[in-house]
């Protein structure tokens, strides 16, 4: 086990009837002002808008909105975004909404008082030094966003879609309540396991020995997400399932899952954000159902007692790769680039747009070339 430190300023605030809460608690932190930002309506049709409009005004706190963050967000929808934070000069940003909007929030948050690109924060230009105050009520759990410090965003004139991570944009408080994710269509339910149980692979498979404890914690959220996903794809109102999975998808990086491990592996990420670049129309969790098995396939040899082990204890098999295959098709994820739509001469554009992150992982250090064997793997 590695040293490590552990430190999470975010207020969880968990459970049934809880978004109505947001005014009570920007109340207590003084907040006057905030900018409201969410996704394409979601919130609108199932009531989330509603309800946060009447805690807002209940607690005579004003808001300006910018809608319409489209999943994989975009630069430009942040910096407008940006404008209007600063025009309106709002205290603080809450942000309603699923990763998208959430990640575009904290760009939003860390770049109100700075005077340079915010893109900056992405290539890596420069660090995020202050943000004003982020909260948020997450509308679909498969990030972790709602409990960490990073933030992925898409600069769609270069393709780039990067990250960055900071102790600033850690929100204040964030609202999980398990009942708005009702309105969830299944590929979304099935996207956020994926997500999770991919966080928590980062950093199970990642090489780091003798992290007995946390690999019993990893396999315990991985288990509850793959039980708890099969109850919500026959029914999606299962309150004790979508609760479960809420707390599983949180708990899978808010820096738990990776104590004392060397930081993660993180390659099968970097390789499926080139996926979502160059088509915006991939989502996250589907892209890594296809990037991660194919990554493992790769560097199986170096961590084959491992994947014995979590394939054992996720799915009785020894065969990890395989039996993880066989449940992402059973639950109805994508598992080969063909299905996702790409086609082989498109390899060459991924590699192309994978290669501006090259060196990447941990487990196993891959160049360009590695990156194209794992791509040719996926299709
Ligand atoms: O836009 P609306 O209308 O709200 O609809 C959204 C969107 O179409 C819909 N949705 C959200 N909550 C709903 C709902 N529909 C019905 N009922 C609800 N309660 O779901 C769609 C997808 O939303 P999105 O926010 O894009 O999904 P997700 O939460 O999976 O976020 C994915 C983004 O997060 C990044 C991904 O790369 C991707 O850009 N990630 C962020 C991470 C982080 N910050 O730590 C880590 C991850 O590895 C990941 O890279
Ligand atoms: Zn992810």
């Amino acid at each position: 086990m590695n040293n490590f430190v552990f430190y999470n300023p975010t207020k969880l605030v968990f459970g049934k009837n809880t978004v109505e809460k947001i005014g009570e608690y920007l109340k207590k932190d003084k907040i006057k002002k905030v900018l409201f930002l969410a996704g394409g309506g979601s919130i609108k049709k199932n009531g989330v808008y509603e309800k946060v409009a009447r805690a807002l005004f209940e607690s005579s706190i004003e808001k300006v909105e910018v809608l319409g963050v489209r999943p994989n967000p975009v630069l430009s929808k942040v910096k407008e975004a940006l404008e209007v934070a600063r025009r309106e000069k709002v205290d603080a940003i809450l942000a309603v909404g699923g990763g998208s909007v959430i990640d575009s929030a904290k760009a939003v948050a860390a770049g109100v008082n700075y005077d340079g690109d915010v893109w900056d924060f992405y290539s890596g230009k420069t660090r995020v030094k202050e943000a004003i105050p982020l909260y948020t009520i997450l509308t679909l759990s498969a990030t972790g966003t709602e409990m960490n410090g990073n933030s992925v965003v898409t600069n769609e004139e270069t393709l780039e879609k990067f990250s960055f991570s900071s102790i600033h944009v850690y929100p204040k408080v964030s609202i999980v309540d398990p009942e708005v994710q009702y309105t969830l269509p299944p590929n979304q339910t099935v996207n956020g396991a994926v997500d999770a149980i991919s966080h928590v692979m980062e950093y199970y498979f990642d090489g780091t020995r003798n992290t007995q404890l946390i690999d019993r914690v990893d396999e315990g959220i991985i288990k509850t997400l793959v039980e708890t996903t099969e109850i919500l794809l026959e029914n999606p109102k299962d309150y004790e399932a979508r609760a479960n999975f809420a707390l599983s998808t949180t708990l899978a990086l808010n820096g738990i899952s990776g104590m004392g491990h060397s930081g993660g592996d993180w390659s099968s990420h970097a390789i499926e954000h080139a996926l979502s670049a160059l088509n915006p129309e991939v989502a996250h969790g589907a892209g890594l159902a296809v990037v991660f098995p194919a990554w493992l396939t790769y560097v199986k040899d170096l961590i084959s007692d491992k994947l014995v082990r979590f394939g054992m204890e996720i799915f009785g098999r020894e065969d990890g790769i395989s039996a993880l295959k066989r449940w992402y098709k059973k639950i109805g994820a994508p598992t080969t680039l063909r299905e996702l739509g790409f086609e082989r001469e498109d390899i060459d554009k991924l590699v192309n747009i994978a290669s501006k992150m090259t060196p990447m992982g941990r487990l196993k250090k891959l160049m360009k070339e590695d990156v194209r064997k794992i791509l040719e793997i996926a299709f």
